[in-house]
C-alpha cells in the first residue's frame, strides 16, 4: 500500500479545493491500493483501531452512511450514526457547541446536510476533522470516488472528456468540474441557462483547469457537448431539499436526459472509450414510488444497464475512498498506554 503522507493527517475535507492536485490524487491511488487489499486479503492490523467515528446526517443516505460505517469497521473505529432527529444540532444548541462536545468524544465527524456553512462551523469548532458527506453546493468525497472509477477503467485520468448533463448548479457537478480540473480532464458542464452553475464556482474550476491545461466549458447544447466524451455522468434532476422544484425540472431537464441517442453521438460507445457514471440514486425506470408514473428520467433504462454503466463500481467506490480519507487523516494510534500502570 502507498505510505500515507503526514501531512494529510488531521486535516478536514469540506471541498476539493482543500486539497492539492497532488493530495487528491495520491487519495484516489491510495483508494485503488485499499480496494486491491480488501478484494484479497484482510490487513493484520487495523489501522483505526481504538478510533470513534461519529456520522451527523441531516439529510438521508445509503452510500455515503455505508460507506463511512463499513470504511470504519474495516479498520477498527467505532461508528455512531447521529440523524437528523437523533440530536440537537441546530435546534436546541448551536452547531459550534455541538462540534464541541463531538470533538471531545469523537475523532472524526463525516457530515451530511444542507447548508454548508454548517460543515464549515463544524470543522471550525471540533478540533478533529471534518468529512464532508454532501451538502447542498459540495459532495467532495462523490468525486474521489469518481475519479477512482474513471482511472480504474481508462487506466488515466487526464485528457479524457468528462460531460456532465442535468442540474449544473448542484453539489455534485460542482465537485466534479474541481475534481476535473484538478486531474486533468476536460469537462463540459452541459445544462439549461436556467441551472447554470455559479459563477464563483466556475472561476475557481477555471483558475485551476488553466494552470493545469485543461478545460471547463459551459454548454446548453447536449448534442454538441457529448461529441468525443469518455465520461457521460448525469445526477438526479431535483436535489434534495429542493423537492418543491420537481415540475418545473422535469420541464427543463427532458433535453438533457442520457439516453441511447445521445450516447452514440459521443462516437465512443462501440470502443470501450466511453463510460456512463451516476452517483445514484437514479431515476433509470418506473420502480421507484416517484417514478411509477413517470418512468425514467435522467438516464434511460438502456444505458443505465449498458455494457458501458459503472453506476455499481462506482457506488462501491465510495467505501474505498471515504476509507482513504479516513485513513489519511487520523494516523494510526500508538499501542503502549502508561497514564494508568
Ligand atoms: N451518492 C450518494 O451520495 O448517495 P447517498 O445519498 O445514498 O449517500
Ligand atoms: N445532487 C443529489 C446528490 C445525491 C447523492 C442531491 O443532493 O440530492
Amino acid at each position: 500500500m502507498l505510505k500515507i503522507p503526514s501531512n494529510l493527517e488531521h486535516r478536514s475535507l469540506l471541498t476539493l479545493a482543500d486539497l492539492s492536485d497532488e493530495e487528491m490524487l495520491f487519495l484516489v491511488d491510495l483508494a485503488v491500493d485499499l480496494k486491491k487489499e480488501k478484494k484479497t486479503c484482510r490487513p493484520s492490523t487495523q489501522r483505526l483501531s481504538g478510533r470513534n467515528i461519529a456520522a451527523v446526517f441531516e439529510k438521508p443516505s445509503t452510500r455515503t452512511r455505508c460507506a463511512a460505517a463499513v470504511a470504519a469497521a474495516d479498520e477498527g473505529a467505532s461508528f455512531e450514526y447521529l440523524g437528523r432527529n437523533d440530536i440537537h444540532l441546530g435546534k436546541k444548541e448551536s452547531v459550534a457547541d455541538t462540534a464541541r462536545v463531538l470533538g471531545g468524544m469523537f475523532d472524526g465527524i463525516v457530515f451530511r446536510g444542507f447548508a454548508h456553512r454548517t460543515v464549515e462551523l463544524l470543522a471550525q469548532h471540533a478540533g478533529v476533522p471534518v468529512w464532508n458527506g454532501l451538502t447542498d453546493t459540495s459532495h467532495p468525497t462523490q468525486a474521489l470516488a469518481d475519479l477512482m472509477t474513471v482511472k480504474e477503467h481508462f487506466g488515466h485520468l487526464e485528457k479524457l472528456k468528462m460531460v456532465y448533463l442535468g442540474d449544473g448548479r448542484n453539489n455534485v457537478c460542482n465537485s466534479l468540474m474541481l475534481a476535473c480540473a484538478k486531474a486533468g480532464l476536460d469537462f463540459v458542464n452541459c445544462c439549461p441557462r436556467e441551472l447554470s452553475p455559479a459563477p464563483q464556482a466556475v472561476k475557481q474550476a477555471r483558475a485551476i483547469a488553466e494552470r493545469n491545461r485543461t478545460s471547463i466549458e459551459i454548454s446548453e447544447d447536449p448534442h454538441k457537448a457529448v461529441a468525443g466524451a469518455n465520461v457521460l455522468y448525469t445526477d438526479v434532476w431535483v436535489s434534495m431539499g429542493e423537492e418543491s422544484q420537481f415540475q418545473q425540472r422535469l420541464n427543463l431537464l427532458q433535453p438533457y436526459q442520457v439516453n441511447w441517442g445521445l450516447a452514440e453521438e459521443t462516437d465512443n460507445i462501440e470502443s470501450d472509450n466511453l463510460i456512463f457514471l451516476h452517483c445514484l440514486p437514479a431515476f433509470h425506470n418506473s420502480e421507484t414510488e416517484l417514478t411509477r408514473e413517470l418512468g425514467a428520467l435522467e438516464v434511460t433504462e438502456e444505458v443505465f444497464e449498458s455494457s458501458f454503466s459503472r453506476v455499481f463500481e462506482q457506488a462501491e467506490n465510495r467505501m474505498h475512498t471515504i476509507k482513504a480519507v479516513m485513513l489519511s487523516s487520523l494516523p494510526p494510534l500508538k499501542n503502549e498506554c502508561t497514564v494508568i500502570p
